[in-house]
This record gives C-alpha cells, structure tokens and sequence, in this order.
C-alpha cells in the first residue's frame, strides 16, 4: 500500500483544513495510507513522527479555520542539508507521495523534495491570493469576507462622526486582498504594493467626497505598500480632516471558512489524491476559471501573477 503524507506550510488560510479533509479521504478511497506531519516542514525537519489517519481522524474539521495539523514557516528549507534531511526523513517513515498545502514559499520547499523522488502535489493555500497560475487560493475569499465586515463596522462609525478611516489589511508584496475588498467594500482609496499611490490624489478624492457630503472616506492600505501610520500624518498636513488608523492584522486569517473556501479546499485535495493516483508528480492544483487544473510547479515561478489593473481602475470610477 502506497503512502501519502500531507504537510500545512506558511501562513495558515481559512479551508486548509478542508483541504486535509479531502486529501485524507480521497486517498482512503483510492487505497492509500494516509497520514500527516505537524509542523509543517519544521516537523519534517526536527524528526515529527507521522500521523496516520482513518476516515475518522478528519471529522469536524470542515468547519474551522487554521490548520488542525499546524504550520511553520521554515526558513532552514532553503538550504540543501535540510532539503536533503527533509526527504530522508519521509523516506524512512514509508512515505511515497506528498500533499504540501501552503503559500509559493511552501511550494518551493515541495519543489526540493520533488526532486529528490518524493511524488508531490501541493495545493495553493493563502489568504494573499499571489500565486501565479490559479485564479483563487484556498483562504483568500474568506479572509476579504472578514475584511468587509471589518469595513462596514468602521463604515457605521465613520459616519457617525464624519471621519476619515485608514485600514491597514494585509500583503507584504501582493495587494489582491486590498484590490478585493477595496472594490467589494466601496473604498475610496486602495493603495497597493504594484501600483504607485498619490498622496494628492487620494486627498482630492476625499475633498471631492466631501463636497459632495459624502459623510466618510475609507482607504485600504495594502501592509507592503506603505506605512499607514505616516500616511495618515502626511494626508493630515495636506487637508484638513479627522481620521483614524485601523491595522486588521490576524484577525483576516482566522475564522471559519466560506463556503468558496471550503469548496475549493475539497476540489483541490481531492483532485491532488486523484493525479498522485495517475503518476503526476511536480504540479500544483490551480483554479482556472471553473475547472481545477495541473500547473507545473516550475511555472509558477517563471514571473509574478499578473496584477488586476483593469479591476484597480474600476474600483477608483465607482468610488468617485
Ligand atoms: O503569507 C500570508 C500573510 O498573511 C501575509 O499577508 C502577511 O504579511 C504574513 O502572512 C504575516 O505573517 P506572520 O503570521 O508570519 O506574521
């Protein structure tokens, strides 16, 4: 009987536990073993015994967020003697095929072990949406649903007092989340990592909403893309305006998964089981358009996911 071991990388996303779920489960049903390493691939490399799973083991998961088999980041993979001690270790403990359910830093540390005769499958997992070649991350929906009920809270209050609110959502490089719920959520300003922001633009944009009684102006902010908290001084030297500083932090990586998140988590764990089953090795499980397809994982790497300009441009006619 073959054996399939599942890894949770990186930052957790909500519907990674779906994910699991789906992998375990297929895999049963394919004739598999099945199992799991804590940890992500600190548990690889400090020697985590696996856990082998029964249909069981998965029940009452769907549902929460997080990652039940917890996740690291590890920077020690990039160097080639944890590579290579990551790879003994799976080899010792029986495994064949791996699942690795993670972001492009977790798709890289697969990468290695790929290479070194372990069949891989990994499945995009992060709220950040970066990775190139899939539509959709398994997270991403979830984590802009909570930035949008973040946004109509601060709508109530901003309102309220006629103010202007600034609100930090994460991305370090990428400004897909803020795009998204920038767009969803009305915001008058989105400010991005890919795009160059102008600070008299955006206080135009305020004064403008002001004449015409808007009664708030709400402006996301990308955490890459600028420090919020020196933003918010220089837009209160440029224009007279109340505001504040919202930072949302982790609180966009938690909770209970969407239903799109836990749909994809469940396509895309079990279509990982199903190409292991066909002898496919080195892909990743992308969304593309409705279908979930193989991608290379070498691909992914070739160049940085396009940016949605086209969207970054409605956003700005709407929020006029
Ligand atoms: O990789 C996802 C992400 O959520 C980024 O958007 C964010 O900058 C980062 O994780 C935060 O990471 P950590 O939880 O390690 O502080």
């Amino acid at each position: 009987m073959k054996k399939i071991a599942i890894v949770t990388s990186g930052g957790d996303a909500p519907g990674m536990n779906a994910a699991v779920r789906a992998v375990v489960r297929t895999g049963i049903y394919h004739g598999y073993q099945v199992c799991g390493i804590r940890r992500g691939f600190s548990g690889l490399l400090n020697g985590n015994p696996v856990i082998n799973f029964e249909l069981g083991s998965v029940a009452d998961i769907i549902q929460r967020g997080g990652t039940f088999l917890l996740t690291a980041r590890s920077p020690e993979m990039y160097q080639v003697e944890s590579q290579v001690k990551a790879a003994e270790h799976l080899k010792n403990e029986g495994v064949d095929c791996l699942v690795v359910i993670g972001g492009e830093g977790s798709f890289k540390g697969a990468m290695t072990l790929e290479k070194q005769g372990i069949q891989t499958i990994c499945i995009p997992g992060t709220i950040d949406n970066d990775i190139n070649g899939t539509d959709q991350t398994i997270g991403f929906d979830t984590a802009v649903n909570t930035i949008l009920d973040a946004i109509n809270r601060l709508r109530d209050t901003a309102t309220s007092h006629e103010r202007v609110f600034l609100l930090e959502v994460m991305g370090r490089h990428t400004g897909y989340l803020a795009l998204a719920a920038g767009l969803a959520g009305g915001a008058e300003s989105i400010v991005v990592p890919e795009i160059k922001y102008d600070l008299n633009e955006i206080c135009n944009r305020i004064m403008r909403g002001i004449k015409r009684d808007k009664m708030h102006s709400i402006i996301i902010v990308a955490e890459g893309a600028a420090n919020i908290y020196e933003m918010n001084e220089a837009i209160k030297k440029h224009i007279n305006v109340e505001t504040r500083v919202t930072v949302l932090g982790h609180i966009q990586r938690g909770g209970s998964p969407s239903a799109v998140d836990r749909l994809l988590g469940s396509r895309m764990g079990a279509a990982a089981v199903d190409w292991l089953a066909e002898g496919k090795s080195g892909y990743f499980t992308a969304l593309y358009g409705q279908d979930i397809v193989p991608v290379s994982l070498d691909s992914c790497f070739a160049e940085r996911k396009p940016f949605p300009e086209d969207l970054y441009r409605l956003a700005l006619i709407l929020s006029r």
